[in-house]
């Protein structure tokens, strides 16, 4: 090429969740069969659709209107339903004109991030979901600032490294929450929720909070919406149908704007967001026809509910079962569909294995290791092939500090998954026994 047309930041576009697909693909080929405890599509999974909500998007596709572009911001009744309800929760009051619509939350991360100017710096957790630390890092083209998500403290965000972070860092402008979290399942308790207000007050932020899960808290945790602490500080929340519905292939998330009038660069962010999704025309309309008649079908919260308790049920026998190995961290986690184990220090070594019965797997995954790989991923590929369970690991998967891995609570079948937690605890024994 005359010129170069890579963008600067394109390596830091990184997604191993689905990277190590390949990876359990060629396995598979090889005659290991794959238990896929990756991804978060609940449908892949193996979950089904009600009946109800499959009548409902029927009837909604014998709608011509349903064919047609939706404008830029989203379908207008949606927008009015979702303000109503948020505002009924009490808290910041919106309207529909705070809300936008994109073709999944994945597509309003990169937008939101690749609308930012490249010096405004936004930290996220860690562990972190890549989708975000990615886009963040690829903007600037210089690495994710993160704060802990504190593994010895339930997973607490630790304040004390945010604000050195914040003090040490001016161009960091905007602080990122996922809560529930992915990939730990930790809830922010209100205490917690108002510390990040009160950080962002004193050093004049704005605050982003990916609220997918916000729907799938598991019973008897105490949670509430950033709208419920926003206050007078710049927030933007996120909230998407992929998880919820379930409809991933949907493609349909939206972001809500608090205080645009409290900050004029603000606003004028929220602005170029909405300008970028006027030339891309709108997002898709069918899920956004379907979200107002979903969510108000009586049917709708207590379907959530037994799911919820369907993922809090397999997370007490993961937690159970895991908990069981002194060298792990376990945590239950308190919303959506994860577990996260981390490895205690220094229990990970260069030259711990896993016996392998298919030769073939043994030889092409040993060939794949190398002396660079982060301890957690290598742990992860020898579980790959020895036992053909998939997972991913904290530290390459996650951009984490911590070494552990991310497996899926999404498992139909409680005793089917009770077994793959029995078999991921035997490897890690037999692992981590292995140099001794
Ligand atoms: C925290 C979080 N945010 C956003 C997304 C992306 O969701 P969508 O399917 O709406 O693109 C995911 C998907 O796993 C997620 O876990």
């Amino acid at each position: 090429m005359r010129n170069t047309i890579t963008h600067p930041g394109a390596d830091n576009l990184v997604y191993e969740i689905r990277e190590i697909v390949g990876v359990a693909n060629t396995i598979e080929k090889l005659g290991q069969p794959i238990i896929w405890e990756n991804i978060g599509d609940p449908i892949a999974k193996g979950e089904t659709i009600p009946a109800w909500i499959k009548e409902h998007v029927q009837n909604a596709l014998k709608e011509d209107k349903t064919w047609a572009y939706s404008p830029t911001m989203g379908l207008l009744e949606t927008r009015e339903y979702i303000a109503h309800e948020r505002n009924l929760e009490g808290g910041i009051q919106i309207t529909a004109n705070d809300i936008l619509f994109f073709n999944g939350l994945g597509d309003a991360i990169s937008k939101l991030y690749r609308s930012l100017h490249p010096t405004a710096r936004v930290i996220g957790p860690n562990p972190a979901y890549p989708t975000h630390s990615s886009a963040e890092s690829a903007n600037a083209d210089s690495p994710h600032f993160t704060y802990p998500l504190d593994p010895h403290n339930g997973w607490q965000p630790d304040f004390v490294v945010l604000e050195r972070k914040l003090e040490e860092n001016p161009h960091i402008t905007g602080i990122l929450i996922v809560n529930p979290d992915n990939p730990t399942g930790f809830v922010y308790p209100p205490e917690t929720m108002k510390k990040f207000v009160a950080l962002a007050k004193k050093y004049k932020l704005f605050i982003i909070s990916d609220e997918i899960y916000s729907n799938l808290v598991y019973d008897g945790v105490e949670y509430q919406k950033l709208a419920a602490f926003i206050e007078d500080v710049p927030g933007i929340a996120m909230r998407g149908v992929s998880k919820e519905f379930p409809w991933p292939g949907g493609r349909c998330g939206w972001v809500e704007f608090y205080n645009r009038d409290k900050d004029e660069d603000f606003d004028k962010y929220c602005k170029s967001l909405i300008d970028a999704k006027m030339l891309e025309v709108c997002s898709t309309t069918l899920p956004q026809r379907l979200i107002p008649i979903i969510m108000q079908d009586e049917r709708y919260y207590p379907y959530l509910k037994k799911r919820t308790a369907k993922y809090a049920a397999m997370a007490d026998t993961a937690a159970a079962i895991l908990g069981e190995i002194p060298e792990l961290i376990v945590h239950k986690p308190q919303g959506a569909f994860y577990m996260t184990v981390v490895f205690k220090e220094d229990v990970l070594t260069n030259s711990q294995k896993m016996s392998i019965s298919n030769s073939e797997v043994g030889k092409y995954i040993e060939s794949l290791i190398n002396p660079d790989f982060s301890l957690d991923k290598r742990f992860v590929y020898y579980l790959l092939a020895a036992t053909g369970i998939c997972v991913v690991p904290l530290h390459s998967g996650f951009n984490s500090t911590y070494h552990g891995f991310r497996f899926t609570l999404l498992q139909p079948d409680s005793e089917e998954f009770k077994r793959h937690i029995h078999t991921i605890k035997q490897s890690i024994r037999a692992y981590l026994d292995s140099d001794i």
